[in-house]
């Protein structure tokens, strides 16, 4: 009586033993493949967005310039990119039209500039300026006959600087810019601004040329910014 007591205790335990291997090994496994899918979902967000967009999820609304969000009431959507390096050139877009780019074939070395009326959004003027060899007395005009109320989107390329002087800096900064100060040879510039500004503009990015952080050899990362400029009311 007393051995097969001891026999059932021991086939018990072992029972229990057995049933405890084999739930927590499948829990455990279990357990490593959730984390493993959320991993993934962690590491490739863009795919998984990409393919449940692909497969079966609801269309994506598309915003003016192809931005994040959609813009207020009386605000203008936009969207600035710079050149990168010698080699991609920038584009610019107001209110959903692209007014400068490559494929426009309006673009240049130097610093490309588009000008629109800033209480009704229309285009007024585009041009670009080399500010490696060109003549600084063609953008020193060109700033000067700007009128009140129009707004100013400038996009680099290649290098935006080594023409530049003080007289046109200050002509940048009337315009709200607060970067064009330290602009130097290949540094990246983007910007919007306003003739007639009373604050310095929200919509400006520069990034210097530095051998330690440049993207590629001798220039820095391009840069790009969107947003919403708002219309002139009064
Ligand atoms: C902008 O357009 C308005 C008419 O919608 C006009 O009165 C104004 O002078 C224009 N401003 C500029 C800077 O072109």
């Amino acid at each position: 009586m007393r051995l097969t007591g001891v026999v059932r205790v021991v086939a018990l335990l072992l029972t229990l033993l057995g049933t405890w291997y084999v739930v927590q090994t499948y829990f455990d496994r279990s357990w490593r493949a959730i984390s493993l899918r959320s991993w993934i979902g962690e590491a490739l967000p863009g795919l998984w967005v990409r393919l449940e967009g692909g497969c079966k999820g609801p269309p994506q609304p598309r915003h003016k310039c192809g931005n994040q969000k959609s813009c207020p009431q009386n605000h203008f959507a936009f969207k600035i990119t710079s050149g990168a390096a010698n080699v991609v050139g920038p584009s610019i877009c107001f209110n959903d039209v692209i007014l400068m780019s490559s494929v426009k074939n309006n673009i240049g070395r130097g610093l490309n500039i588009a000008l629109v009326n800033g209480t009704n959004g229309q285009v007024l003027k585009t041009d670009t300026f080399d500010m490696y060899s060109g003549d600084i007395s063609k953008l020193d005009t060109f700033l000067q006959k700007i009128k009140r109320g129009t707004m100013v989107l400038v996009a680099s390329y290649d290098d935006a600087a080594t023409k530049m002087n003080d007289k046109v800096r200050a002509q940048f900064e009337e315009l709200g810019s607060s970067h064009v100060s330290k602009l130097r040879f290949r540094d990246n510039w983007i910007f919007l601004g306003a003739k007639g500004l009373k604050n310095k503009s929200p919509f400006e990015e520069h990034i210097k040329n530095d051998a330690k952080t440049n993207k590629y050899e001798g220039w820095p990362e391009l840069l790009e910014m969107e947003g919403c400029a708002p219309r002139k009311m009064d």
